[in-house]
């Protein structure tokens, strides 16, 4: 059985993604002349779109990775999130842009934004591909933003459900049988490093 078969609606095609993707990294090069930004992407997701969005910028850039552990169901609206990796390099004076697959609740970048804050950088941004703005719980400043989406629990493009349809080249929504339990649990289960 293919990964086709589990697809019940593809919200953003391929050519969107590129198109948007190539608008994104437009914008960066220009806001950020002269600067040398860092990108910094969040493992495992956001892997698929940071490379793509380097490769549409046009000044020199850095990339870094962060991990972080998704927080257990229980403590959600807590907010602790893990470091499961941190950057390789200092901060300190730099232009630092995080780059995310999606702001969901908005906990996980709210921690993240307040870690990163207190290693002084020059600048302090947020790209994120996509925004899920009905299930937000903390406020997120998203400079740079690909796509408002439904709340609907979403895969492809580095999104996973339980590791798996990270390599699908679109955003698209899985059959709910695919899904099985609440999306909740399937969002909280998917794995560790999301
Ligand atoms: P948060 O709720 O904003 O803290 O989101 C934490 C992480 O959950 C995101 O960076 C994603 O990796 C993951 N996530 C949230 N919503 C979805 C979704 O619809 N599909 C797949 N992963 C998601
Ligand atoms: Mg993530």
């Amino acid at each position: 059985m293919g990964l086709l078969d589990d697809i019940d609606e593809i919200l953003i095609p391929e050519e969107a993604l590129r198109g948007r993707v190539r608008e994104l990294g437009q914008a960066i090069s220009k806001d950020y002349d002269g600067k040398e930004p860092l990108l910094v992407g969040i493992l495992t997701g956001a892997v698929l779109f940071v490379s793509d969005l380097m490769r549409q910028i046009t000044i020199p850039c850095h990339l870094d990775f962060m991990a972080t552990s998704s927080y257990a169901e229980a403590t959600t609206s807590s907010g602790v999130v893990r470091i499961l990796k941190d950057l390789d390099q200092p901060i300190e004076g730099r232009h630092v842009i995080v780059v995310d697959d999606i702001i969901d609740t908005g906990l996980t970048m709210d921690y993240l934004l307040e870690a990163l804050k207190t290693r002084y950088p020059a600048s302090l941004r947020v790209c994120a591909l996509l925004d899920k703005l009905p299930r937000r719980l903390r406020y997120v400043p998203i400079d740079y933003r690909g796509f408002e989406i439904p709340d609907k629990f979403v895969v492809g493009y580095g999104l996973d459900f339980s590791g798996r349809y990270r390599n699908l080249p679109f955003i698209c929504v899985l059959k709910p049988e695919i899904y099985g339990e609440s999306r909740t649990e399937a969002g909280s289960a998917a794995s560790g490093v999301r």
